[in-house]
């Protein structure tokens, strides 16, 4: 991790035009090892995300006794130890500035018989763990250390976890699969329930690995989830596609960039992750969704952006699960639109990597654009237009930087932000995969 700040400042310079492949998606890359990790062979990894992150799981998975290796660019190879196998760590398992990785660690050590500290960086200590340590302790592990369900935390996994049916209170794809993972070592069924339903990339990759993982509609929006447990999971290829909460920032530059033509290639698709592209398209973008395949199990497509007017839209809170990670840089499309658009219930976007609502509320004055938050809500008075000149606090959070970078690039005068080094821990490369598009960061 970078201790010395990187400001950087984007301003306008003409369309945004060309060809990029975002990397890999952070949500794949970071189960792909830890299931890797719990089964015994050997699995191979294709465009894995070498993002901070993504590295610092990886980090962990060896200090528990998996053996990692990076086979060349993105390629990686992974040896597990099998479910419940992991050997108790010598050291204090980091996980920088991710969220995902520790959450999901969480639950992989619960189901296995050892102790392990969990720490991170100031804003991952300032995160809610209490949430996922609930039914974690009901499976049988056991919090040992920790200042109010936070950071640094002690963990002893359960020697014969239980196997529970969970009804998730929040809707978080990261609660859910810390419970399937625990579940894993557990004889009989796991249950998650969520009432709103979240990334299932977990699911996916349990089934694609041989566990046996049943899913069915639950109410209106929601799941069950059902896991057997204690499966031989077996070694299976994985491909990961390109992030499309990564793609989103170069997609939403190229909207707002006058006369910007952009194609993004092979973004994931999945429909729990397309929230975006279904808001975009409710505000007039014009986005082509070319060559439709799938990918490593996952729908994909090359994106054709073009740069147009952008009308202002009412997102409904049901569609947050699906494009939780992509407010803070909707705001900035919303800022360009014409009229107010109300981004309703991003009550957890208050626990991401920083207070999200309000960052992204005050990156938006920064540059002279109306906003209020209402409760839960996001209130963006767009003028087709703004001043920028502003100076972005980050607060650790590379969605907020990216964000602000992204709204230098159409604003009259630059933007700048305090610190671009956290951009790192899920897109290594944005500045230069930004500049291949023309944009002018520097
Ligand atoms: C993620 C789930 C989301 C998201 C995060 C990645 C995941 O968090 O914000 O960036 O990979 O499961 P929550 O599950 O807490 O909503």
């Amino acid at each position: 991790m970078t201790m010395t700040a990187k400001p950087l400042m984007a301003r306008r310079n003409g369309p945004l035009a060309g060809r990029a492949r975002v990397p890999g998606d952070k949500s794949i890359s970071i189960r792909a090892l830890i299931l890797g990790a719990l089964t015994v062979g050997e699995t191979r990894i294709e465009g894995l995300l070498e993002g901070e992150d993504v590295i610092n799981t990886a980090q962990t998975l060896r200090a528990l006794g998996a053996d990692l290796q990076r086979t060349g660019e993105r390629q990686w190879r992974v040896r597990g130890v099998g479910v419940g196998g992991f050997a108790e760590p010598r050291t204090t398992l980091d996980f920088g500035n991710s969220g995902t990785g520790c959450r999901l660690m969480l639950g992989a050590v619960a189901g296995c018989p050892v102790t392990a500290t969990f720490d991170g960086d100031a804003s991952l200590r300032t995160r809610p763990m209490r949430r996922i340590l609930d039914p974690l302790e009901r499976m049988g592990a056991r919090t040992l250390a920790s200042t109010d369900g936070r950071l640094p935390l002690t963990l002893a996994g359960a020697r014969d976890p239980i196997p529970i049916e969970f009804k998730s209170s929040v809707p978080s794809a990261q609660l859910k699969s810390a419970a399937l993972l625990a579940g894993l070592a557990a004889p009989g069924e796991t249950v998650v329930i969520e009432a709103e339903a979240t990334r299932d990339h977990t699911e996916k990759m349990l089934a694609h690995f041989g566990a046996q993982v049943r899913v069915k509609l639950e109410g209106p929006h929601g799941r069950r989830v059902t896991l057997t447990g204690q499966p031989e999971l077996a070694p299976a290829p994985i491909v990961v596609p390109a992030d499309p909460s990564s793609a989103a920032f170069p997609l939403i530059a190229a909207l707002i960039v006058p006369g910007s033509d952009v194609l993004l290639d092979g973004v994931m698709m999945n429909p729990l992750r397309t929230g975006l592209i279904t808001t975009l398209g409710e505000m007039g973008a014009s986005i082509e969704q070319l060559d439709a395949r799938k990918e490593g199990g996952e729908d994909v497509a090359d994106l054709r952006v073009r740069a147009g007017a952008l009308r202002a839209v009412e997102v409904p809170a049901e569609r947050a699960p699906s494009m939780i990670d992509e407010y803070p840089v909707l705001a900035m499309a919303a800022a360009f639109a014409e009229g107010t658009t109300v981004m309703r219930g991003l009550k957890e976007l208050r626990v991401k990597e920083s207070d999200r609502l309000a960052a992204t509320a005050a990156l938006l004055r920064a540059n002279g654009i109306t906003v209020e938050i209402d409760g839960d809500d996001l209130i963006v008075h767009g003028k087709g237009r703004a001043a920028g000149g502003g100076t972005v606090v980050t607060h650790m959070d590379h969605r907020v930087a990216m964000a602000a970078m992204v709204l230098g690039l159409a604003s009259d005068k630059p933007v700048q932000i305090d610190d671009g080094t956290f951009i790192a821990t899920s897109f290594p490369g944005f500045v230069e995969l930004m500049r291949t598009l023309k944009a002018d960061l520097s």
